[in-house]
């Protein structure tokens, strides 16, 4: 991010600056390498000072609350992954289950994808960026894992899957309702066949009148209370880019797992986790269902309708881009935004900092003036204020706003393209934005692991091809000897059906 040559000015005007932070700057090139090998340093880096640090008595006595093993003295990111010896049968597909079973995957889980034979997941096919190879969207979101394909209806089918489920600690799938019994692997099924197993579903509703219905993305949006909520109050209920119903629940299915195998460390039992993407969503929109309470008690005055005096419905509004904490926030212009759509920053007019921020956009006079000194005071004039605020920042860049601003330590964000994402080096660095190669596509850019453990540290491997694994699986893992490999194989269980020949 570039630094301001302005700033100075801003400096000699305002109060309680901050030492300047050191702004990471945008555009570099990196590879997953890189990231890995500094990943790697950071751990070993955290490891030697761990080592260095002698621990007291008292700490070397102490033990949480609970009889823990002895603290392993290997160094941190050497002492294998979180998950390590966790097997996971994948039966997911498309985006929300994926998300969940990559996540596993990254923390060392042996994640087993099971598609169907030729096709594999539909998503290997959708939005095909590369002729002949996997689609971005496959790829970006089955990093670490390894394929079988298995026609799970077929007899010798159900005879692999069978072996896997009673090798396995965790069956994952996002098929629609009713998909999985109809494959015969009901819960009292598996549960017969492995009690430790613990098996885990993505549904878009839970039990109740939608129970039946395939679900995707924006429909979850729109049934957790997320399109209700988002957009501008005299428009159209909006879908956001964020995939908070697809890969947002595979986060709440992961934790779900997780759980459940430290439960079972206890209970030694599998158990049933299940998230339902409307669920997932209303989680996420929280604080929209506070509001809709807070309605009885009145306007909600930190919305910007209150201010223009405009009456509230009985059901939580769209609020734009204000921000909803009682911090009033808005995304306002910055220089160039004539031409670039994403020359803006978010600014919030955060109470602590209302000084600073009279100072740095030239208006000291409202630190006393009695309609602006206290946050109060500010509600119903924030069009006024936000206005003059926007006046300030169209003299400066996002990124030169953003230096001046954490100077001061005022809240703010440069809205961010996705091409400024993909190249910002310091994401790079973090192992967040990573470079990964696939055999049939090349190189591609990724998002890597974005919760970062110091002592597993995430390596991220490229996608697997479709069946890439069934050999190894078979023999390795299931241990089917030569002759049954052969009788399986034979029985087309585990490959596409042969085309019939066209007639002459
Ligand atoms: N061998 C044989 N059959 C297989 C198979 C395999 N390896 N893998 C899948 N199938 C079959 C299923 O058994 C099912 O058959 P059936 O309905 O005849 O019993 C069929 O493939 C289709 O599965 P389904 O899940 O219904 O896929 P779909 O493409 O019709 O629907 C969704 C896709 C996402 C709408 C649906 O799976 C769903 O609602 N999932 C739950 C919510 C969810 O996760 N949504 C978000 C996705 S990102």
């Amino acid at each position: 991010m570039a630094k301001s040559k302005k700033s100075a000015k801003a400096k000699s005007k305002a109060p309680a600056k901050k030492p300047v932070r050191k702004v990471v700057k945008l555009a570099a090139k990196s590879t997953s390498k890189n990231t890995i090998k500094s990943a790697g340093k950071a751990a070993s880096k955290s490891a030697k000072s761990a080592k260095s640090a002698k621990p007291a008595k008292s700490a070397k006595k102490a033990n949480g609350n609970g009889a823990y093993p002895k603290p392993v003295a290997k160094p941190f990111g050497e002492a294998g992954k979180a998950l390590e010896g966790v097997r996971i049968l994948d039966f997911t597909h498309v985006q929300s289950g994926p998300t969940c079973t990559q996540l596993l995957a990254w923390f060392g889980a042996d994640v087993i994808k099971v598609e169907r034979p030729g096709v594999g997941d539909i998503t290997r096919g959708q939005l095909v960026d590369v002729k002949g190879a996997d689609s971005l969207y496959f790829t970006m979101l089955n990093h670490n894992k390894r394929s079988i394909t298995i026609d799970s209806k077929h007899p010798q089918g159900k005879r692999v899957l069978d072996e896997l489920i009673k090798k396995c600690d965790v069956l994952v799938e996002n098929f629609a309702p009713g998909a999985l019994d109809r494959m015969g692997l009901t819960w009292d099924y598996i549960h017969k066949v492995n009690p430790r197993m613990i098996v885990a579903s993505v549904k878009g509703f839970g039990p109740g009148p939608y129970e039946d219905c395939k679900v995707y993305e924006n429909v979850a949006q729109c049934t957790g209370g997320s399109a209700s909520t988002t957009g501008f109050r005299d428009g159209l209920p909006l879908v956001t880019g964020a995939q908070i119903g697809d890969s947002g629940t595979g986060l709440h299915l992961a934790l779900g797992i997780v759980t459940a195998l430290f439960q079972r460390n206890r209970t030694g039992r599998g158990q049933r986790v299940l998230c339902a993407m409307q669920d997932g969503v209303l989680n996420l929109c929280r604080v929209k269902l506070r509001d809709q309470q807070r309605l009885k008690a009145g306007p909600l005055t930190e919305y910007s309708q209150y201010g223009e005096g405009i009456p509230f419905g009985d059901a939580t509004p769209r609020a734009g881009n204000d921000s909803g904490g009682g911090q009033p926030g808005r995304i306002l212009k910055c220089k160039g935004w004539e031409d670039d759509p994403n020359a803006y920053i978010y600014f919030i007019t955060q109470a602590p900092v209302w000084q600073a921020i009279c100072d740095v956009i030239g208006e000291p006079g409202w630190k006393t003036d009695p309609d602006f000194a206290t946050p109060k005071a500010r509600l119903p004039r924030l069009n006024q204020i936000f206005e003059r605020i926007e006046e300030w920042t169209k003299t400066k860049t996002k990124f030169e706003a953003m230096d001046i601003l954490n100077q001061y330590d005022i809240p703010c964000g440069p809205i961010l393209s996705m091409k400024e994402l993909a190249e910002d080096e310091s994401l790079r660095k973090t192992g967040t934005v990573v470079e990964v190669d696939h055999p049939t596509r090349g190189k591609y850019l990724t998002v890597g692991n974005p919760i970062k453990l110091s002592d597993s540290i995430t390596e991220v491997k490229r996608s697997p091809l479709l069946g890439e694994h069934t050999d190894e699986i078979l023999t390795d893992v299931l241990g089917f000897k030569a002759k049954d490999v052969a009788e399986i194989k034979n029985s087309g269980a585990l490959s596409a059906p042969e085309k019939e020949e066209k007639a002459a």
